[in-house]
């Protein structure tokens, strides 16, 4: 909420062209070899042990100070950093555990995370195939602590923030025929917006909360089969993954899906002669078919036993349907 609040409603049109609050559900272990370093930096303090310092990316490149040799040193360890809350007010949802005071301004603050993607000394737009293979991105299905594998990461909805603000058409509201209309969802120096009041009052707690309930409420709606509080979703995402398929080319499929990422969730994926339904079972797991508005659907010549949240159509794909 502070990223949004601070960078991408603060300007118009919106930083980076955002329109979207995306919720991840993410699993992690972090190195051996992290964990010491990062106990021999804090001490007995208490705070920080189980995660490295946080290393600020940038388009996709870490920036942080000899970031590259620490996680060759130490592994691709996820880190974090308490967020400020005198400048913008939002609060955990859940109290920290292990941390004191536990009414401390770094226990109920809101936390940055960092999670290294491959070739993370370049940006975006210099990652190459090679980098990325050499470097590898450290996301992994089963977090290990291994130097390689430390978080996993879960795709758990989406909102709009046009919905929960209630504008229309954010391209019509900004800007018309005769050029900028003067509407502007928050300005830091007034501490309002213009043409909505939504973002108004950054450092009111309560105001704050009650954006935070509006974000909460408004993920319960779009996706009323998934828990609304991020404890029970860790539950639910929790059901283990199979572990056995319909055929043994779904294996294959998620390899590349790990290298490629091409299963992705509020996708439709069009399975091609899906029998017995391997690869299917994978594209309804990895596209999110469940919880996201992905629908896999499969074509088959021969009949395959229905899979739950995916559409069997039985048929020749290289035949042309005959129109009623
Ligand atoms: C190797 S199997 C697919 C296995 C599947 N990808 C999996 O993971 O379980 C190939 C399938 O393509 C189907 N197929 C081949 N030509 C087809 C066509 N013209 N129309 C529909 N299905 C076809 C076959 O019936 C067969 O079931």
């Amino acid at each position: 909420m502070l990223r949004v609040a601070s960078e991408v409603v603060a300007s118009v049109p919106r930083k980076y062209n955002v329109t979207r609050i995306l919720r991840y559900l993410v699993t992690m272990k972090n190195p051996d070899d992290t964990f010491k370093h990062v106990h021999w930096i804090y001490g007995d303090s208490g705070y920080g042990k189980q995660f490295a310092p946080f290393g600020a990316f940038d388009s996709g490149k870490c920036t942080a100070t000899n970031c590259m040799d620490k996680y060759e040193e130490y592994g691709y360890a996820v880190g974090c950093q308490a967020v400020e809350t005198e400048e913008y007010n939002y609060k955990r949802q859940a109290p920290a555990t292990n941390c004191v005071p536990d009414d401390s301004p770094e226990c109920v603050s809101g936390t940055w995370y960092s999670l290294p993607g491959a070739c993370p000394h370049k940006t975006l737009y210099h990652k190459t195939d090679e980098c990325e293979e050499q470097y590898p991105s450290a996301k992994c299905d089963q977090p290990d602590g291994s130097l390689t594998c430390t978080y996993n990461v879960r795709y758990a909805g989406q909102v709009e923030l046009d919905e929960l603000e209630g504008i229309p058409d954010y391209e019509k509201w900004w800007v018309d025929e005769d050029g900028p209309t003067g509407n502007i969802e928050y300005e830091k120096i007034t501490d309002d917006g213009n043409g909505t009041a939504w973002w108004n009052e950054r450092r009111n707690e309560e105001r704050c909360n009650s954006r935070m309930a509006q974000v909460i409420a408004l993920f319960g709606k779009r996706y009323p089969d998934l828990p609304d509080n991020l404890s029970n979703l860790a539950t639910y995402f929790a059901r283990p993954t199979k572990t056995t398929y319909r055929s043994s080319a779904a294996w294959a499929l998620r390899q590349m899906d790990d290298r490629f990422s091409i299963l992705r969730p509020d996708t439709v994926v069009l399975d091609l002669g899906c029998f017995p339904g391997g690869w299917s079972e994978v594209a309804v797991e990895r596209a999110q078919a469940s919880c996201s508005s992905s629908r896999v659907i499969g074509v088959d010549s021969t009949y395959m036993d229905p899979l739950e949240y995916h559409t069997f159509i039985q048929g020749d794909v290289a035949k042309q349907a005959k129109r009623p």
